[in-house]
């Protein structure tokens, strides 16, 4: 009988090794050709419509930029993702310029699998993700200023992982995920 609290065998190496650090190697920098990678691979992502509504501003320890993402942190993040060799912030496009019209009804479904393209390049760079919510959402979006109709979703660290998965990672089972959204038969 399979563990439902272990990947399947069979699933992708990629997918059943990832997992979300609780600390970075701060030693192992992200380098340009892998952060370029890294991008290029969200950029090929599929969108509704083709409309690509994902945008991304990127720091690394050392950088300027870095310092201006930093501060905007929660605790609970920063004891980690301060260490990361990559910060990306993830932005989707949500109206059209300063409008309230949507641009895509799409928009945060589409960033989502763009995040997801660039967290299995990673992957298969060495690169571990941790992808985070927990930061000052209005004030890092003082600091960045999007344009108009732009907005920050989530944060990303990249960097080489120096934990391993948490004991205590669970996933519901498939049977749920497959009856979940609907009442028993009667
Ligand atoms: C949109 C999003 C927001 C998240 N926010 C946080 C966060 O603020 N802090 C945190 O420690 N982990 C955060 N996570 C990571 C999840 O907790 C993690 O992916 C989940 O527990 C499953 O663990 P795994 O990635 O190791 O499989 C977030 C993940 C996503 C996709």
């Amino acid at each position: 009988m399979h563990d439902d609290q272990e990947p399947l065998s069979g699933i992708h190496p990629l997918l059943a090794e990832r997992f979300s650090p609780y600390r970075f190697d701060p030693s192992v920098a992200v380098d340009d050709r892998a952060l370029g990678l890294l991008l290029e691979a969200a950029r090929w992502a599929p969108s509704a419509g083709n409309s690509q509504p994902w945008g991304f501003f990127t720091s690394r320890p050392g950088e300027p930029d870095h310092d201006r993402v930093l501060p905007h942190l929660a605790p609970s993040s920063a004891r980690w993702a301060a260490d990361a060799g990559l910060l990306v912030v993830a932005l989707t496009r949500r109206y059209v310029d300063d409008t309230q019209l949507l641009y895509s009804e799409f928009a945060e479904y589409d960033l989502g699998q763009a995040i997801a393209h660039m967290t299995f390049q990673a992957q298969a760079m060495g690169l571990a993700t941790h992808q985070f919510r927990a930061f000052d959402l209005e004030g890092l979006t003082k600091e960045l200023k999007p344009n108009p109709g732009w907005v920050i979703v989530s944060m990303v660290a990249v960097g080489k992982a120096a934990d391993e998965p948490l004991k205590t990672r669970t996933r519901r089972s498939l049977a749920d995920v497959r009856s979940a959204p609907w009442s028993p038969m009667p």
